[in-house]
Parts: structure tokens; sequence; C-alpha cells
């Protein structure tokens, strides 16, 4: 979800929908708004922010909170949406988080006459405010927090005080700061076309804003807080001519793995990782698989056993790891990651987070962060991110390998430009007409398949499965059908032969095939209804051009489809939940 608030001298309501246009990638399949004059107004609705074009005139004022939402306690609805109101309709609150103990909150609340108008856990704040309420909103919020057990990022406000207060923990909030007016919101991309000057709020942090003006506590007193610039600009939030972020993240792949690459020196690099005898690698989603590149590369290179998780499993598992642990996540928000990395920390074991967002909770948790430096990323399915980080980690392996592979990491960036103009149509066709895919890859290449396989179900609902190419004969080989077509990377190196035998094996079963490989290679032209030309060139250069295909057959099938690329339905950007 993501919460943005205003306090200052503009009419808040038009200020606040767009900044939550900034932030729908966080959540969208609510939203509401809710603005201060004489009373507080609400405005609140299930789909997206971005379908409205006029607002009630309802919605006076200069100051408000607003929100979208990604449903965790009840279903997108017109009701479940945020803002929540108390019962005299005096409080409002916008909440990203989830209050573990709102259940039984919630009752007691009922028993002492409480009337719940929706499902969510949220809506209990809105009512222990009210019953904590007598002049000073600042003072109840204070006094209900400690009530709460979970993670929350909160705006409120009260009828009759033009404040907003703010209050976090466990999930970000940010404050930007203006000439005269004050701004709250989860990530700073609502902030960009207002200010560069902000305030990252940390866990027990409660700021009382006013138009212009903040004051930010800590327990009773009042605390300093450093303001930091942000060089994110505005053009990186915006299309830029391109019919879909996701589209423009692919094409900046060039430069952005250019630039991830060329953070990380000798320098840089953790001494953690330089003393490591092992390394665990814990991530979700993209961020997984990148580790699992990680894995591979790694092991190979250094010899250095590396240790593989997902976040949302490393808490169930009882073997403590005692060496290094790396937490890959582009938002540095990831609830599971982060929880990942306190549990090592809590086990006395350095951590490194490789992040792309300054500032984010990831970073003030672990020891030592390593930037990926890609820039702003408003698609929901990762694509640049995911190149940034693999290069990162790419570059942490080249540097412990002692450099053996910076030439071949020279050639990153011409090499993805290169295969962007990939004509794929054919392609895109088989994929477009079916229902199941299978992908396959061994070794490096098969965490290259998962996040192939992974961009095609996010983006255009075609259920899309990655294999290890050995283990399709151990079950899923009775799927293969004409019916489902088999996406391959088959590329001169260990294990090219062994890869064809499997696509002979699969082809045999009838299904279609789709072979990423070389040009010209005439066995696998020979059994390829499709060949996807890869450029010769070193493994790992062949696992970026490979990606970027992959990603681009994903975004092509989906607008074939017609699917809305950059908001896919039921995900969010950043899940900041458990
Ligand atoms: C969400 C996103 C994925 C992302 C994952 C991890 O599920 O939709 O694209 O890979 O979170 O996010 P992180 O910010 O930790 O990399």
């Amino acid at each position: 979800c993501g919460i943005f608030g205003y306090a200052g001298f503009r009419i808040a309501a038009p200020v606040l929908v767009e900044g939550l246009k900034r932030l729908e990638y966080r959540g969208y399949d609510s939203f509401g708004i809710a603005t201060l004059a004489e009373k507080i107004s609400i405005y609140k609705k299930a789909g997206k922010v971005s379908a409205v074009s006029n607002l009630p005139d309802s919605l006076q004022g200069t100051l408000g909170i607003s929100h979208t939402r990604w449903a965790t306690h009840g279903i997108p609805s017109d009701i479940n949406a945020h803002p929540h109101l108390d019962c005299n309709e005096e409080i409002a609150v916008v909440h990203n988080g989830i209050i573990e103990n709102y259940a039984g909150l919630k009752r007691d609340l009922i028993e002492r006459g409480h009337i719940f108008r929706s499902e969510t856990d949220t809506e209990v704040i809105a009512h222990l405010i009210e019953e904590a309420y007598s002049d000073d909103l600042l003072h109840a919020v204070k006094s209900v927090l400690p009530l709460l057990t979970g993670s929350y990022a909160i705006l409120v406000i009260s009828a009759g005080e033009e404040r907003i207060i703010a209050a976090r923990n466990q999930s970000p909030l940010v404050l930007g700061i203006g000439d005269g007016e004050i701004f709250a919101a989860s990530d700073i991309t609502p902030l960009l076309e207002y200010t560069s000057r902000v305030i990252y709020l940390d866990d027990g942090d409660i700021a009382d804003i006013r138009p212009g003006e903040y004051t930010i506590y800590n327990g009773d007193s009042p605390i300093e807080k450093t303001i930091s610039e942000i060089t994110w600009t505005q053009d990186t939030v915006m299309k830029s001519g391109f019919p879909h972020f996701m589209l423009k993240e692919i094409f900046e792949q060039p430069d952005v793995i250019h630039h991830a690459i060329h953070s990380i020196t000798e320098e840089t690099l953790p001494q953690s990782l330089l003393n490591a005898n092992s390394i665990m690698v814990v991530g979700c989603g993209s961020s997984y698989h990148a580790g699992m590149i990680f894995r591979y590369l790694l092991e190979s290179a250094c010899g250095i056993p590396v240790r593989l998780e997902l976040g949302s499993e490393y808490k169930y598992s009882a073997v403590p790891f005692n060496d290094v642990i790396i937490g890959v996540s582009q938002s540095g928000e990831t609830a599971d990651t982060l929880a990942a990395i306190k549990k090592g920390i809590c086990n006395n074991v350095k951590t490194v987070a490789v992040t792309n967002v300054l500032n984010s909770s990831i970073t003030r948790s672990a020891h030592d962060t390593l930037l990926m430096h890609a820039g702003p990323e408003i698609s929901v399915a990762s694509s640049k991110s995911f190149i940034a980080q693999v290069g990162v980690l790419m570059q942490v392996i080249n540097l412990l390998a002692g450099g053996t592979c910076t030439e071949a990491l020279s050639h990153a960036r011409q090499a993805i430009e290169q295969i962007l103009i990939t004509d794929l149509s054919k392609a895109v066709d088989l994929c477009s007409n079916a229902e199941h895919l299978f992908y396959v890859g061994r070794g490096v290449f098969y965490p290259v398949m998962m996040e192939g396989a992974l961009k095609m179900k996010e983006i255009s609902y075609i259920h899309a499965e990655a294999y290890a190419a050995g283990e399709l004969k151990h079950g899923p080989f009775a799927l293969l059908s004409p019916q489902t077509p088999v996406i391959a990377v088959c590329v001169p190196g260990t294990a090219y032969e062994v890869m064809l035998g499997n696509l002979k094996e699969m082809k045999s079963r009838g299904t279609p095939l789709i072979a990423l490989g070389i040009q010209d290679d005439i066995d696998l032209n020979d059994i390829a209804d499709i060949l996807i030309p890869v450029p010769e060139a070193h493994p790992w250069i062949q696992v970026l051009t490979t990606t970027v295909l992959l990603q681009l057959l994903a975004y092509h099938t989906a607008d074939s489809l017609g699917r809305e690329i950059d908001m896919p339905r039921n995900l969010a950007k950043s899940v900041t939940v458990e």
C-alpha cells in the first residue's frame, strides 16, 4: 500500500490524487482521500486512482491524507478502502502495514459500543484514537500506539485541528520538506515534483505536521533529524514516450547495467564479503532469482559455498547461519527479506543489503549496503532492477575472484543494447496463443528461466512454469503436448550437449520449441520451431542477454493480449507485509 499526506497552501485533493498515482505501483485495488476544511470530507472507491477524472466538490481544504491499497484484511471495496473513520467521523486514518492484534482490539471496542463499517484491521486505530481524544490529536495518537502490535505507517487527521499526525513502525514513511508545505509519503516518488528535501522517519518516530512546519518526536521529547537531498528527478518517474513504464525500464538497461557494475569497487566492497568462508543470500520474487544466479556464479568462480533462502522461509529455518547474509531487495522494504536480515543481526551475523533505494529500511538495518543505482522502477514487474541486482552481484564475484571477469563485464552495456531490437514476433504469436508454457534451462540459466517465467505469468497471466531442464522428465513430461510450448536456453558451454538431448526428448513429445541459442547452430535449428538468436559471448553476458530477451518476450506477449502491463492484477511492487 501507499500513503500520502499534504499540509500546505495548495488545494489538497488534486495534490493527493497526483501523489497517489505515483504511489499506485505499491497497490492499486482501491484508493481514498480525506481532506480537512470545516469538517473531514472523504472520497474512497474500489479500483485504480488513475481512473479518476473528477473529484467531488466536497473535498475542500489545504490539508489531507490519502491511500492506495493492496488488500490484506478485507476484499477490495469502497468500504474497505482507506481512509477509515471513527464513529463520529471526526478522526480519519490511512495505514500501510498490518495490525496483528486487531481482532481482540475490535472485539473490545464493539463491546464498548463502537460500530465498525469495514473488515479492515486499520479501522480499530480510528476507534481507539476516538476514545483517547479530547482536544489534542498528537496526545491521542501517542497514547494509542502502544496498544498496537504489528507494522504500520499511519497518517491521522481530526476535525478541528489543522495538523496531520504521522507515525511509523516497520513500514516506510518519509517527510518531504517544501516551502510552506510538508508532505508525508510511503516513498519519495510523489515528492519529486515538489521538493528534493526529505526526512526518513525511523521506527518509533511520530511527526506532528502542520502547514509548512513539522516537529518529530521519538518518545516524549522532540528530536532533530537530518534532512537528506534526493537525487532522483521527476523525469525518472515519467514514461518519456514509451507506452508503458516496463518497456521504458527495459530500454534503460544498457545504462543501468553499466552503472550497477561500476558502482562496486574494491574500495566499496564490504570487508565481511572479502573475509567470507560461506555466504547466504536471501530475497523474494525476482530478487530471489538474482540470488540464485549469484550462487551458481560465485560457487564456480571462487568455490565459496552459498546458501540461498526465500525471505519468507528463512524464519522457519532452525539451523543458524553464521557467516555473511546478503539481503537482495529492489525496494529495500520487503518485509520477509528485512526480517531475514534482522534475524541474522540477532544471531551476530554480518549483513549486506543489495538494494535500489537509498535510506530504505534494509539499508538502515544491514551492516553494509551495495546500491544498485538503477533509478526508480515504476512497473510492478521488475526488469532493470533485476539486471542491476545481477550486475552488482556479478561485480562482487568478479572482485572476489581477482578481476578475472572485468573484460567480459565491460561488454555488458553494448551486448544488452544490441539485443533490444531482436524480432520476437513469431515467439510472441506462439506464446500468446498458449495457456501453459514451460521454461527450461540448466546451471545458471535455470534461474534465468525462473525469472523469465515469472515475468510471463506476472504480466501476461499465462501459466508459465520454470524447470531445471533435467527435472522435466521426473513428472512434468506428463503435461507435454502440442499445446504446451517449451522455451529453452541452449548455448554452447558445459550444459550444451545434455541440454540438446533434453530438448530432443521434449520435441518427441510433440511440444513446440522456442530456443534461445546461437543463430547458426545447426543442431538447434534442426529441432527448434523458433530460434531466438543470442549473440556469442562470455556466459555471464549471455545470462544478461537471455534475461532481457525473456523480459521482451513477456512484455510483447502481454501487450498483444492487451494486458495492463505496468499494474498487473492482484500484485504490488513493494510488499511490506509478511
Ligand atoms: C514483489 C514484486 C516483485 C519483487 C518482489 C521482491 O512481489 O512484485 O517484482 O521481485 O516483491 O521485491 P524487492 O523490492 O524485495 O526486490
